[in-house]
């Protein structure tokens, strides 16, 4: 089949192509099992290798190649044409710096994320019976969604909240901070919710659900804001006992 595919295009290094703007490209032979990403190959290495995009595993697990394909965020690599017919318009995530075409500047995204202490924080001396911190199978489900992200922003990036307000930390940081939060071995989890508790914290949220179907690993991510949202009203974690220590034996 032939692919009208429009690409939104910007180089602030030309002159008179340092404004965003429009290019078509015509692609003929195109099965409708190639993904996005294959036609993006295509432009790049048939027709104009000045075509500028990330990407790495081209399997949907790095999350570099996360981009607006028909108006929605999705990973180039994830998305078959077949799902999005014979006229494919690919521009970069909103709320991001442009850099050049579809590369945006992650940094602003990684500083919300670096901000929630987004690790493991416990000080006490690991057990030494071998055992390491033992986990029962219920708590580690409790925040079992939220260790899958890929941090490919796509969440962020479709979020009204974030695009008004840049400085509201965004979906994408409140998921990792979660998995740490909800994590019974974890001891930092009043400090992440002191963090999400201030202004540009948590309550930028307005539910407006966008974040949730963009995410490429189906992670329910306005589900996981609400949990943090509850545990921060409530000065606790939701079925989870404090204070956080070793595992009791009737877990392990
Ligand atoms: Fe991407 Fe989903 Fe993680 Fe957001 S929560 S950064 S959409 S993987
Ligand atoms: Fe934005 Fe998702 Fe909340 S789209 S407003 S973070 S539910
Ligand atoms: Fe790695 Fe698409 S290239 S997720």
């Amino acid at each position: 089949m032939d692919i009208a595919f429009r690409i939104r295009r910007f180089n602030p290094e030309v002159q008179g192509k340092n404004k965003p703007y429009w290019q078509e490209f015509q692609l003929t032979d195109v099965e409708e099992t190639d993904r996005v990403l294959e036609l993006l190959h295509r432009v790049k290495w048939e027709q104009d290798g000045t075509l500028t995009l990330r990407r790495a595993c081209a399997h949907g697990v790095c999350g570099s190649d996360a981009m607006r394909i028909n108006g929605i965020n999705r990973l180039a690599c994830k998305v078959l044409v077949r799902d999005v017919g014979t006229k494919i318009q690919v521009e970069p995530i909103l709320g991001l710096p442009v850099l050049k075409d579809l590369v945006v500047d992650m940094e602003p995204f990684f500083d919300h994320y670096r901000s929630v202490m987004p690790f493991f924080v416990n000080d006490t001396a690991v057990p030494t019976d071998g055992r390491e911190r033992l986990q029962s199978q219920e708590d580690r489900e409790k925040f079992d969604d939220t260790t899958k992200c890929i941090l490919c922003a796509a969440c962020t990036t479709s979020c009204p909240s974030f695009w008004a307000n840049g400085q509201y930390v965004g979906p994408a940081a409140i998921v990792q901070a979660h998995r740490f939060i909800f994590d019974t071995r974890d001891q930092a989890w009043k400090e992440r919710l002191e963090i999400l508790g201030e202004p540009n914290g948590v309550w930028r949220c307005r539910t407006i659900y966008n974040c949730t179907p963009a995410c490429p690993r189906e992670i329910q991510v306005t589900k996981a804001i609400g949990e943090v949202k509850l545990a921060i009203r409530a000065g606790k974690r939701e079925g989870i006992a404090t204070p956080v220590g070793p595992i009791a034996e009737s877990n392990s």
